[in-house]
């Protein structure tokens, strides 16, 4: 298949990506993650994740030529991810990317970063039909899209208005005693717990809330109400149930994740759901997805894992899909954005 070459940059979080697509076809991805730096915080911390970049851009980028068996003359175009992210992590891909795009002459695009998650699907053998509606849950973005055409209608229709999913793993992870990133760790712990031993609060799924926040997510609640849960457990001298806390959790976050994606599926009348970003390695996420999907009549598609956590490979095949679809380049005249709309 051929398509133009196109090198993407993605450095809106912890991972230093740098991917190399040739149209819909994947020749590199590599990424490297300073998440070990941040496993002492328990979280990813901006200024650690903005340097780390700083370190690994040139050997990611070199790792990537070498992967995919190409020189710098040969691509294309560059793509780059200019937000939505962590500011000073954003700049420093922005940053060089705009140097390669002037000392190689290639033009560059700014691509956005959840509409990036769902481009990392055209590398699918069998590709995604639009319209569709995707669900991006990681540790930093839980938003809900109407993709109607991925490079120029795409709808934002929810998104978190605390904590996103991820991070809310992560949390719960930590007041368990578990080490960081969460989500693997609680999942591991979850296996043979009671996912309704404790029924923990659902949020922005009540009735109150249904016509505002339809679409809408909220986990810190969740998260106060499992520290809460332990806190009292642990006063009272009881040993605290771990598998089941997990369990109990895990099957809250995935309810409500899921009950909101199905319910734009319906609404939209849109049988079709693409699911991105790290939560998605979730065991019981993937479970219940795969049910109501059936139940419901609705085409569930989830990219290979390396293509759903943050990688420079989407970034390169939305970049891609730009150039083919007659989009202009962006120049340079466009910086990081922390809050870039989709
Ligand atoms: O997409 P991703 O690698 O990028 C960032 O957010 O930077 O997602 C990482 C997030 C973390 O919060 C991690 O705890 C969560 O995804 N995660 C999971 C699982 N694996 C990773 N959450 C739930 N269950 C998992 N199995
Ligand atoms: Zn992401």
């Amino acid at each position: 298949r051929g398509g133009p070459v196109v090198l993407g940059i993605e450095t809106s979080c912890d991972e230093t990506g740098v991917g190399i697509v040739r149209g819909q076809t994947l020749l590199a991805n590599v990424i490297a993650s300073s998440m070990d730096e941040h496993a002492r915080y328990g979280g990813v911390v901006p200024e650690v994740a903005a340097r780390a970049h700083l370190e690994a851009m040139n050997p990611t980028l070199q790792a990537a030529l070498d992967e995919a068996g190409i020189g710098l003359d040969e691509i294309d175009a560059i793509a780059v991810t200019s937000g939505p992210g962590l500011s000073g992590a954003l700049m420093v891909g922005v940053g060089a990317a705009k140097a390669l795009s002037v000392a190689t002459g290639k033009p560059l695009y700014a691509v956005n970063h959840l509409v990036g998650h769902v481009g990392a699907d055209v590398l699918a053998a069998d590709s995604l039909e639009y319209p569709t509606i995707a669900l991006l849950v990681s540790g930093g973005h839980t938003s809900l899209l109407l993709v109607r055409d991925l490079v120029g209608d795409v709808e934002l229709l929810g998104e978190t208005i605390d904590d996103a999913a991820g991070e809310a793993f992560d949390k719960v992870a930590r007041v368990l005693g578990l080490p960081y990133p969460g989500g693997p760790q609680i999942d591991r712990v979850a296996v043979g717990g009671d996912p309704k031993a404790i029924h923990f609060p659902r949020g922005l799924m009540h009735a109150k809330d249904a016509e505002k926040h339809r679409y809408d997510f909220s986990f810190s609640g969740l998260k106060t109400a499992v520290a809460r849960w332990v806190e009292r457990a642990g006063d009272a001298g009881d040993e605290i149930p771990v598998a089941d806390v997990a369990a109990s959790f895990r099957e809250a976050v995935v309810d409500v994740l899921l009950t909101k994606a199905f319910r734009a599926c319906a609404d939209h009348g849109i049988p079709r759901l693409l699911l991105g970003g790290g939560v998605v390695a979730n065991a019981r996420v993937r479970e219940v997805a795969a049910e109501r999907a059936a139940a419901q009549g609705v085409t569930l598609r989830i990219p290979p894992l390396s293509l759903c956590t943050d990688n420079g490979a989407m970034i390169a095949a939305l970049g891609a899909q730009l150039i083919t679809a007659g989009h202009r380049p962006s120049g340079l005249g466009f910086g990081a954005d922390s809050t870039l709309p989709v």
